[in-house]
């Protein structure tokens, strides 16, 4: 009996192939379901050739955005300083090979500038969203290595630079600027930095992922942070890509319409966010003492 099935299997098998012309199928004998699976297979087929065609819309991060230079007009890095979990950004027009460093750190300066040469890049401005007091800048070390190089601050944080920025005021850079937006709140002089054309904001610690900068020292006051975050950053377009100052958590972007979803304070009624900043109860930073003198004269520290 079990060879007279196989036989008539056999029998289909070769009688399929030879009206189709078709290879055969080797997951089942019978000709409906064989015929069935070739039809599937063609649907498959068919889909994938589909896809293949079809626009990928996709939200292109920051890491992919740097893959996709070559293609671009800018330089756009994000660079990790350990210690600290400084976010230092380097953008560059690609044309006029014209560049920016936004809060380089002292530690990392040399890996920086090496970047910034390897690249051909010419080092126009050594840019800080604020007095920082968890690390030293590393505007002053930069404008050693870069003499062209010049340093850029908020007015309103009292330190020393080359250039210091009020409101509204334009960084360029080859085609390229920035967007001055003073947000004070977390200190007296942070300043947000609007790339409007790459849909990008560089928030410093005004705002970080899912949550924002302390303000319980360096003039620091919580309903002016939420009056600035509210009024100049949460005002920006949804999509806009937001790069902070820092991340504790391993996250290197955000956007706008995230932070204004999902932020833990920052979502909350302002009288709830000034809440939730006095009875934060944060230790003392641990290089304040010889970050704050140093990062009022441009990162040089005094002897
Ligand atoms: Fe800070």
């Amino acid at each position: 009996m079990t060879s007279k099935i196989a036989n008539f299997n056999r029998y289909i098998f070769l009688r399929s192939f030879h009206v189709t012309n078709i290879p055969p199928c080797y997951n089942c004998s019978n000709i409906i379901k064989r015929k069935l699976h070739l039809d599937l297979q063609r649907v498959r087929i068919r889909e994938r050739a589909q896809l293949r065609q079809q626009p990928v819309f996709a939200t292109v991060s920051a890491r992919t955005m740097s893959t996709l230079e070559q293609k671009s007009d800018f330089i756009f890095r994000q660079l990790l300083e350990y210690k600290s979990f400084t976010y230092t950004y380097l953008l560059a027009d690609l044309e006029s090979k014209e560049a920016i460093l936004i809060d380089p750190v002292i530690e990392t300066v040399d890996r920086d500038a090496k970047l910034v040469t390897d690249l051909g890049l010419k080092l126009v401005y050594g840019v800080n969203t604020h007095v920082h007091a968890d690390h030293i800048t590393g505007t002053g070390k930069l404008k050693e290595k870069f003499p062209d190089c010049k340093s850029v601050i908020s007015k309103d944080g009292n330190a020393k630079a080359d250039i210091q920025l009020k409101e509204g005021d334009k960084i360029k850079f080859g085609n390229f600027e920035l967007e001055a937006r003073s947000t004070p709140g977390h200190t007296d002089g942070c300043m947000s930095y609007v790339w409007h054309e790459k849909g990008m904001v560089f928030t410093g610690d005004a705002v970080l992922i899912r949550g924002c900068g302390r303000t319980d020292f360096q003039q620091g006051d919580s309903g002016r942070l939420y009056d600035s975050v509210h009024k100049k950053i949460f005002s920006l377009p949804s999509h806009f890509f937001m790069y902070p100052a820092h991340d504790y958590t391993g996250q290197t972007v955000s956007t706008v319409g995230e932070e204004k979803q999902f932020n833990p304070r920052l979502t909350k009624s302002k009288e709830a966010f000034v809440k939730i900043m006095q009875e934060l109860n944060l230790p003392y930073p641990k290089q304040i003492d010889k970050a704050l003198p140093a990062n009022l004269l441009c990162g040089i520290q005094p002897s």
